[in-house]
């Protein structure tokens, strides 16, 4: 079991923070296929104490995503502070802060992974949002701007210092991006030196992925971002498999009734058009598969995708997905 400060989670398994795709929807799809925890994407403290109604909407989440970190992205002291305050006033269980985004804009404005350069100020801006709130705080980091100035378990400690409750690492640099390869004996490393738990984040798209991260490092969970994109089930994959060993891929029928429940809510928070042209870019994902998908090299995908893509109307579209797996089902493509 993962514990963060009062929270117990009882599957250690975490939907990594995706902009543009773990909004309030995909949160309660995932909840419901076994993560035990999820994030906002990245919301900017700046815009949220402005009172940006587009910011605002990010962080509104329902009961069934419970637990919920909201995601802070910023530098300055008192935004921060305010914003921490404001998130926890809208519903948030845990608050958590950015250290890792690479993005160009967010960087050059002193923010995410660059923070990683600013050790002291990373010290005092975790002193006054801890002074700032009660609930669980948490930061999210990357293992250090680059190579030659990998910091991780000087941010591990000035974590540990300072109240925080957990600390989640991509193990990647900043300028490392999202290329292949991420670094273990990093992981090992922290662990080792940390008195709150750290969650693994990295390359993991499998159930054997998971397990040997936590058999290698100890860590006490593992997040897991792009594997889940398209393939929400590989939470009950990882859940089996660390339970009993074994797992199973979903069935056609399952990933049939995930697809159409995950519409049907995306369509419900947005709009009935607007959760459509969302849904668009899962739809991608889910028809393409991933290595723990059953669709993976599916016969019919790229006609499906194609069709799809350009759907305007909920019901069309559902009965469209219908008809994909039926085709498929028919073909004793199983
Ligand atoms: C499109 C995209 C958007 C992301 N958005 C966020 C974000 O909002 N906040 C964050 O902390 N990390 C973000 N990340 C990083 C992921 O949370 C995660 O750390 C990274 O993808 C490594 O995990 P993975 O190999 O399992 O995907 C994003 C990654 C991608 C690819």
């Amino acid at each position: 079991m993962l514990k963060i400060g009062t929270i117990e989670i009882k599957q250690p398994y975490v939907m990594a923070p995706i902009a543009g795709y773990t909004d309030s929807p995909y949160r309660r799809i995932v909840r419901s296929t076994g993560a035990g925890l999820v994030y906002t994407e990245l919301i900017s403290a700046e815009a949220l104490v402005r009172g940006n109604k587009k910011t605002k909407m990010l962080m509104e989440h329902t009961p069934e995503e419970k637990p919920v970190a909201v995601q802070l992205l910023g530098n300055n002291i008192d935004t921060l502070v305010r914003a921490s305050q404001i998130a926890r006033d809208g519903g948030a269980d845990i608050i958590d802060l950015n250290l890792g985004c690479p993005a160009r804009n967010v960087v050059a404005n002193g923010s995410g992974a660059a923070l990683l350069k600013k050790p002291e100020l990373l010290r005092e801006i975790l002193i006054e949002m801890r002074k700032a709130i009660t609930i669980p705080f948490t930061v999210k980091t990357r293992i250090g701007w680059d190579e030659v100035s990998k910091n991780v378990l000087q941010v591990v400690d000035i974590a540990n210092e300072n109240g925080v409750d957990a600390i989640a690492i991509h193990l990647r640099t900043k300028t490392q991006g999202f290329k292949k390869g991420i670094d273990m004996q990093s992981l090992i490393d922290a662990v080792k030196i940390s008195r709150i738990p750290v969650i693994g984040n990295g390359d993991i798209l499998s159930p054997l992925d998971a397990k040997s991260m936590i058999d290698q490092s100890g860590c006490a969970g593992v997040m897991i971002g792009r594997g889940a994109i398209g393939n929400p089930w590989l939470f009950q994959m990882i859940v089996d498999y660390l339970q009993k060993g074994t797992y199973v891929l979903p069935a056609l029928s399952t990933i049939r009734d995930i697809m159409i429940k995950h519409i049907r809510m995306m369509s419900a928070f947005y709009g009935e058009q607007k959760g459509i042209k969302l849904f668009r870019k899962h739809l991608v994902h889910y028809s393409k598969g991933g290595p723990v998908s059953p669709l993976t090299g599916a016969k019919y995908s790229s006609d499906f995708r194609a069709a799809a893509v350009t759907m305007e109307g909920l019901e069309p579209l559902i009965h469209l997905i219908d008809s994909f797996f039926d085709r498929f089902l028919e073909a004793g493509n199983v």
